[in-house]
């Protein structure tokens, strides 16, 4: 078998479920966008900006990371945001992608929602149509405000209820366990909403077991404490709840302290149905094929264990039947001929 290489690597197709549009905002569009709508921002350069991007815990993050997103202020500038962000699955021969997005950042800024889902699935259906990329579109509300806030934000998306799959939970996790937000996830439920939340990435087990409980959950997005639950573990292993793991995210926010400690291996191992994700990709230090070649060098990632990754994806993916079953004869096609 040959080696695990950055172009093996980049060109297995592969599938995305844990991505924040806004987390994709790569720093020369967040110059250009201040510059079009004439908005100040506390950097001069791309360098010092990226100079910037250290963090000590997800809050040093979630900081700037809001403070970024005002950039974004009318249609175009949320269609070019997820078109930058499509290109690049293109280069990284993505085939899928469920993207996350916040609409109370920028709705508590004073921006319509429709103005931000309208950018957002412009650039998605060209996504779909010119790039051949498929999407599903998650709407996440922020964990530190209100659960009142989150049915305000519920209601906005109504009219627009058919071009979104799923709410989220995301934003500060410590302190703000899923139970918060039982009453509005089952509103979402009962809309025909699929539902998925931030848990065990900061926040202990104890959140990804009331996440699946309360919020019913059909995937839990981080969930790498769950290592410290050896039953929560078991019982993933059995139900083959998807795990959204983002590795670069996890060494960058301090989740863990070096790629070599990372456990998404061993989890795999375990049977746990873990998949590889780029979470924040502007600020991580990359996008798919980076997260898939920061565990190959760290961990000796093997060519069937990618392929697993892949397969996880494919399997916890919200499409449909057929478009699963497309996606997985592509990826048999090329393990066939490289593996
Ligand atoms: N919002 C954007 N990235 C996030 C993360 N890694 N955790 C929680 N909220 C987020
Ligand atoms: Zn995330």
């Amino acid at each position: 078998m040959s080696e695990v290489n950055f172009d093996w690597l980049n060109q297995l197709p592969k599938i995305e479920l844990h991505l924040h549009l806004e987390g994709s905002l790569e720093p020369e569009l967040m110059f250009d966008l201040a510059k079009r709508n004439h908005v100040t921002i506390p950097f001069k350069t791309v360098e010092q900006v990226r100079n910037a991007y250290q963090f000590d815990n997800l809050q040093d993050f979630l900081d700037i990371y809001y403070q970024s997103a005002n950039v974004l202020l009318v249609e175009q500038d949320f269609y070019d945001l997820t078109w930058a962000y499509l290109l690049k699955c293109q280069q990284q021969n993505v085939m899928h992608v469920e993207p996350f997005f916040d609409p109370q950042t920028h709705t508590d800024r004073g921006i319509d929602f429709e103005t931000i889902i309208n950018g957002i699935t412009r650039a998605l259906n060209d996504g779909k149509n010119k790039l051949g990329i498929s999407s599903e579109l998650i709407m996440c509300f922020l964990r530190h405000l209100s659960e009142e806030d989150a049915f305000i934000t519920l209601d906005q998306a109504w009219p627009y209820i058919d071009r979104i799959k799923a709410v989220g939970l995301d934003s500060s996790e410590r302190g703000h366990p899923p139970e918060k937000f039982s009453r509005v996830f089952a509103k979402a439920r009962e809309l025909g909403l699929l539902t998925v939340a931030h848990a065990g990435e900061e926040g202990p087990a104890a959140y990804i077991r009331t996440a699946l409980n309360d919020l019913k959950v059909s995937r839990v997005d981080h969930g790498v404490n769950a290592i410290h639950d050896q039953y929560l573990m078991v019982d993933l292993a059995d139900k083959q709840i998807p795990l959204t793991v983002c590795p670069l995210s996890n060494t960058k926010l301090q989740v863990f302290s070096d790629m070599s400690e990372h456990t998404i291996l061993d989890m795999l191992s375990r049977d746990i149905c873990v998949t590889v994700n780029s979470d924040d990709p502007a600020y991580f230090g990359g996008y798919m094929t980076e997260n898939f070649v920061a565990i190959a060098e760290a961990l000796s990632l093997t060519k069937p264990q990618a392929k697993q990754l892949v397969l996880n994806g494919i399997n916890g993916s919200f499409t449909s039947k057929h478009r699963k079953q497309e996606m997985l004869d592509v990826l048999e096609g090329y393990c066939s001929s490289s593996l």
